[in-house]
């Protein structure tokens, strides 16, 4: 058992809120960092309606879950947080300058031992540490949604990240239920690489009609005993995610195979984002 350790998590989106959850349920504290009041309330309330899943089915007790929520806390200025912790996960949105931004100011403000991990799907580690004066404590730490239910941490080392960094942040991820894989700085890593090719394949499978939406989810359910489909799983990832991704891929590996379908840019352009907007391949009420 690892002792308890102090986080700040960047980030009160899904995967922000999912990784906060998760290192709370397992006894440590966690500041919760967004740039308004307004996001960090609704990362705050979906942790409580994820733990009331978890209630609900009598795994913890409503006794736990009041404790999981009092190791939490919200805080709208990084420095401050950061100041305080053992461990900073960055957990935004995929732009590269702004995650640059976001090390640098936890680089200025965090203690000498502070390692500084990026939950980044597919932007470079390396290039990342570069905005801080100590590449060798920065890290990718890649959770896969939902957070508190995947066992998978995805560890990605940068070019300067060392051993000792490495083995740590595997340490305190076992210590919070998960299993690690560790993959070099290539565009994708390892999930994405794999995984969008075969998400993107299954949309040109539906584009070209080689079958239909329902058909292509339902082979690779229960011919592969995926747990969802791969058109499911591009609506829950969200199709603008995907699209990035594969952007990335293209842009990185430079192969033609790496295109995005049209179809897919297309429903992104039309706001067809998968499970949040309500539609993708199919439709959410
Ligand atoms: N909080 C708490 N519990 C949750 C939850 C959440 N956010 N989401 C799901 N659950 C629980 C449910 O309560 C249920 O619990 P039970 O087994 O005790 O009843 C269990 O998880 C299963 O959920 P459901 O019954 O609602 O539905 P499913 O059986 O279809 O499971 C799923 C949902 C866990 C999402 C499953 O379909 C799944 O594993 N899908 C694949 C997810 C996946 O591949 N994720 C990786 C995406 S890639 C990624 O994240 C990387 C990024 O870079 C793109």
């Amino acid at each position: 058992m690892t002792d308890s350790i102090k986080v700040t998590v960047v980030g009160a989106g899904t995967m922000g809120n999912g990784i906060v959850q998760t290192f709370a349920t397992f006894g440590h504290t966690v500041t919760m960092v967004d740039v308004s009041e307004d996001a960090l309330e609704r990362g705050r309330a979906a942790i409580e309606k994820s733990l009331g899943r978890f209630v609900k089915k009598e795994k913890i007790s409503q006794d736990d879950c009041d404790e999981i929520m009092s190791r939490i806390s919200l805080s709208t200025d990084l420095a401050n947080a950061v100041s305080a912790s053992d461990l900073m996960i960055e957990a935004v949105f995929e732009n590269e300058e702004v995650k640059k931004d976001i090390f640098k100011t936890a680089d200025a403000a965090a203690p000498a031992h502070t390692i500084l991990a990026s939950n980044t799907s597919s932007i470079s580690i390396t290039r990342i540490a570069e905005a801080t004066n100590r590449p060798e404590k920065v890290i990718g730490m890649h959770f896969m949604n939902p957070v508190p239910i995947m066992k998978l941490v995805e560890i990605i080392r940068g070019e300067k990240t060392s051993d000792e960094t490495c083995a740590q942040t595997i340490s305190w991820s076992e210590a919070i239920g998960k299993t690690c894989g560790v993959a070099n700085d290539f565009p994708g890593f390892i999930a994405n690489r794999i995984l969008m090719p075969m998400i993107n394949e299954a949309v040109w499978s539906l584009h070209t009609g080689v079958g239909d939406r329902e058909s292509i989810d339902i082979v690779m359910k229960l011919g592969c005993n995926f747990p969802m489909g791969p058109l499911a799983l591009a609506d829950y990832i969200g199709l603008d995610i995907c699209l990035n991704i594969m952007d990335v891929l293209q842009d990185g590996l430079k192969e033609d195979k790496y295109a995005p379908c049209p179809m897919l840019r297309e429903m992104v352009e039309a706001g067809k984002l998968g499970v949040k907007s309500g539609v993708g391949f199919y439709e959410y009420s």
